[in-house]
């Protein structure tokens, strides 16, 4: 493979932004040049600078007058709810009933979820997305062909097959001895393959019976570097349901507790409505609330309550959740989130909206030496971004003359119309389409 030098505007932060004018948390080049090569970023500085050191036969891809950033991370999403998307529901629970779990059925069919995943990646891809923590079905088909179609695009994503045991159809449920053995194959045949990382994946403590959060903690036992993810206290039906189904749990989060379920790789999907005491347990264990605002107000689940999660000393991430989400685009999720905040009377600074979608993200996930940065030595996931994307942006760009004022107006306006061009280790990535 040949080396790339990518010339454009470089921003990449070092840190969380403390302030609106932390211009000390972020390496930003004005005439940048990005060297990457063998999947990696080689050089990251002036363009005449890497350019000096450039091998002869580099390509030059010439992005001026484009943003030029770590590709986005997306750290909670579902990939066989991409036709779920915009389900008519009043609630959660009966958005699962109604939609999600007859859905999630069709992924039984191997024709279909190969399909889906295809299209799930093209997707993630157009809108910058370069990483995800996806949920795959039930079915453990659904697993080995999303992993399969994403070591095809050479793409660094973390899935999981789901385990479900009760309270849903009977096509979409295993049970605790099927669901241990399932995932443990897709472990062993998936993890740490190419740039792919599977998560133990337990779906929430409504689908699964003790006997099977038992076998989700001999699963994390076995395979402690593993992420966990699963869904805690989004709504306030689906809190009461999960606590009357393990009544001697002290609230919802201490259900996942008791299983040996919490963990600093354990992503919490959701995480609204949560006591003092739950906001310790989970500060304590180092897990990941994982909020997801445009599933919450579409759902009507409640509104994340962001200052008061890191007071408690947590990382937050922030995510799509496709299919309750109403966006792939990560630029979307955090416009909606600085809203939630908002709202709150939080203000959330561009600089650490920014932040959130690249390393922010990959600080959550654990990642930061491979991914969500520009960094020398990680891996080359990139995104190329265009703020004039539109008419409607081009002209408001007229106004603007602060690379905060710039990085806000694509999250407030921009979407997949915002992404140039993409780099999957390297490669260009928007080009890749296959069905
Ligand atoms: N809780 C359990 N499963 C799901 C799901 O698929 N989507 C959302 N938003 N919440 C869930
Ligand atoms: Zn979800």
């Amino acid at each position: 493979m040949s080396a790339r030098l990518l010339r454009g505007r470089l921003l990449s932060f070092i840190r969380k932004p403390e302030a609106a004018d932390d211009h000390a948390s972020y390496r930003y080049e004005d005439d940048g040049g990005l060297l990457m090569q063998d999947g990696r970023i080689k050089t990251f500085g002036a363009y005449q600078t890497v350019k000096a050191k450039a091998p002869d036969d580099v390509v030059i891809v010439d992005h001026r007058p484009h943003l030029i950033m770590p590709g986005f991370i997306d750290p909670h999403i579902h990939y066989p709810q991409m036709q779920v998307v915009g389900s008519y529901a009043g609630s959660l629970l009966e958005w699962l009933n109604t939609y999600t779990f007859i859905e999630e059925q069709r992924f039984d069919d191997e024709i279909h979820s190969a399909r889906i995943a295809g299209r799930f990646f093209d997707e993630l891809v157009r809108h910058g997305t370069t990483t995800a923590v996806a949920y795959c079905s039930v079915h453990r088909s659904s697993a080995d062909n999303f992993f399969a179609e994403a070591s095809r695009r050479n793409l660094r994503m973390i899935a999981g097959k789901v385990m479900m045991d009760r309270n849903a159809p009977d096509a979409l449920t295993d049970t605790p001895q099927s669901s241990y053995e399932d995932t443990q194959h897709v472990i062993d045949r998936w993890h740490g393959r190419g740039r792919n990382l599977v998560a133990i994946t337990p779906r929430f403590a409504i689908t699964s019976s003790p006997e099977q959060m038992e076998m989700a903690g001999a699963l994390a036992r076995r395979n402690p570097d593993l992420h966990i993810q699963t869904h805690l206290s989004e709504n306030k039906a689906e809190i009461e349901f999960a606590c009357e189904l393990y009544p001697s749990a002290k609230d919802y989060t201490d259900i996942y507790a008791r299983y040996g379920l919490l963990g600093p790789r354990t992503l919490l999907g959701h995480a609204i409505h949560l006591s003092d005491r739950e906001l310790g347990a989970l500060a304590e264990a180092e897990a990941v609330p994982v909020s997801c605002p445009t599933s919450n107000l579409f759902l009507g689940s409640g509104l994340f309550d962001l200052r008061r999660i890191e007071r408690a000393g947590l990382r937050a991430a922030f995510a799509t959740d496709i299919g309750g989400g109403t966006s792939y685009s990560m630029l979307r999720t955090m416009d909606e989130a600085y809203k939630v905040q908002q709202l709150a009377g939080n203000r959330m600074p561009p600089l650490e909206s920014t932040w959130r979608m690249t390393r922010g993200n990959a600080d959550a996930l654990g990642l930061t030496d491979r991914i969500g940065t520009l960094d020398e030595g990680s891996e080359a996931d990139v995104v190329v971004l265009d703020a004039q994307a539109t008419p409607a942006m081009a002209l408001k760009m007229e106004r603007v003359t602060t690379l905060s004022e710039e990085l806000f107006l694509m999250q407030t306006m921009g979407d997949d119309r915002t992404i140039r061009e993409v780099y999957v280790a390297g490669e260009p990535g928007k080009s890749v389409l296959v069905h």
